[in-house]
């Protein structure tokens, strides 16, 4: 959580105070989210859920993905990219990351296969993906889009929204994330009919409240509504965030300017349009790295837990579904599909990880403390560079 304050306390008493706390009402706080979410992202449609991870499952259920499918993720992602995949019966299939720490348009070309349905660009620690070249890569093997955003809510790609470039894109608002509401999350899309499969995934008596009920698509799924109360908060942390990302960008270029001749900054797609939320260095080795994570006050992204596939202990050991007969891993349908994990699988993204330490930056930090970052990354790097090598 980076900024949360008195205005989201009474836009919560306001809910309070008015009894209406369900979300389908006219003029109701989750649909003026939705309305504005989707204006500041320049798409047609947005829906609110209980979290980035159902917003995840309601873009895969949106565009029919299922047993017989093969998504792609890239292995470094929170876990919660590729059980979505497994929520919707598919398998995730594991792919390389690049020194920018994000999916590999290359892996993506060598991965995709006759089972590949669609791939899951995520938007890690803020930063953009390559857009243009995973765009490009996803129309010649015809792979549907879905961005994962959760982490870069608010960023963009060249000009470009993320979460707006892909077929769909997913956010989350959790505490962790650039705006919150607690727990939540939404998808976005250009596309009508997908947007009306989201809705119903989300809520299976959505089109029943919107007085729609001719619409209906006709599924069952579980719930994932969000309430006025996220709604309301949201509201107001929308009116925070350009504040806040142009903040961090601010920070991520001095300390870019500042740095840069004393340890190699990780090559990145969109500085300018990107979160700005953290610093990535990379360092020459795994031993280094840690040790300059240490005194700049960092951490090496291989220690950042279910952020790395090899942590991903229920999808490598195919524990896909509560009951055995409902796991995407022993449905006949997916046979065919690719899913001998091992931990070694991407060793390359595992040595990316290993030697890339992540400094975070927040929209409050004063001039001073920001200073004070800067000495600590440029002592870490002058001390490894003493030892022999930054
Ligand atoms: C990249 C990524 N994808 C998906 C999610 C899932 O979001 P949530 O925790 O809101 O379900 C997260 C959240 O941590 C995330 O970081």
């Amino acid at each position: 959580m980076y900024e949360i304050g008195q205005e989201e306390i009474d836009a919560v008493a306001r809910v309070v105070r008015s009894g209406r706390l369900f979300r389908y009402h006219e003029g109701g706080e989750c649909e003026r989210f939705e309305t504005r979410w989707a204006e500041h992202l320049g798409v047609r449609h947005a829906r609110m859920t209980a979290s980035g991870t159902t917003a995840l499952t309601a873009a895969m259920m949106a565009v029919g993905i299922g047993p017989g499918d093969e998504v792609i993720v890239p292995a470094c992602t929170y876990m919660a990219t590729a059980v979505a995949v497994l929520a919707a019966g598919a398998i995730p299939v594991i792919v390389d990351i690049d020194e920018t720490t994000t999916l590999d348009p290359q892996a993506l070309a060598d991965a995709a296969g006759p089972r590949t349905r669609a791939v899951v660009p995520v938007h890690m620690w803020g930063l953009s993906c390559d857009m243009d070249a995973i765009m490009h890569v996803a129309a010649e093997h015809d792979l549907i889009v879905i961005e994962d955003a959760c982490q870069a809510v608010g960023g963009g790609f060249e000009g470009r929204m993320l979460g707006s470039i892909g077929h769909l894109g997913a956010f989350s608002f959790n505490y962790y994330k650039n705006i919150t509401c607690g727990e939540g999350g939404a998808v976005v899309t250009n596309d009508g009919e997908a947007f009306q499969r989201v809705a119903n995934a989300v809520d299976c008596c959505a089109f029943y409240w919107s007085g729609r009920d001719e619409e209906y698509p006709g599924f069952t799924a579980n719930s994932a509504r969000a309430s006025e109360f996220e709604g309301a908060i949201l509201n107001v942390q929308l009116d925070r965030l350009p504040g806040m990302l142009d903040s961090m960008r601010r920070q991520k270029k001095r300390v870019l300017a500042a740095v840069r001749d004393a340890v190699r900054p990780s090559p990145c797609h969109s500085l300018d349009h990107e979160c700005g939320a953290s610093n990535l260095l990379l360092l020459d080795t795994p031993e280094q790295a840690e040790a300059f994570a240490r005194e700049a006050g960092g951490v090496v992204l291989i220690n950042t837990g279910r952020h790395v596939y090899t942590e991903w202990d229920p999808v490598l050991r195919h524990r896909g579904a509560h009951h055995d007969a409902l796991n995407p891993f022993a449905l006949p349908q997916n046979r065919g599909c690719r899913m001998d994990y091992s931990p070694d699988m991407c060793a390359r993204s595992l040595d990316i990880l290993r030697r890339t330490v992540r400094v975070d930056n927040h929209p409050r930090t004063s001039a001073e403390k920001l200073e004070e970052r800067i000495e600590r990354i440029r002592g870490a790097a002058a001390h490894l560079a003493g030892r022999g090598g930054a």
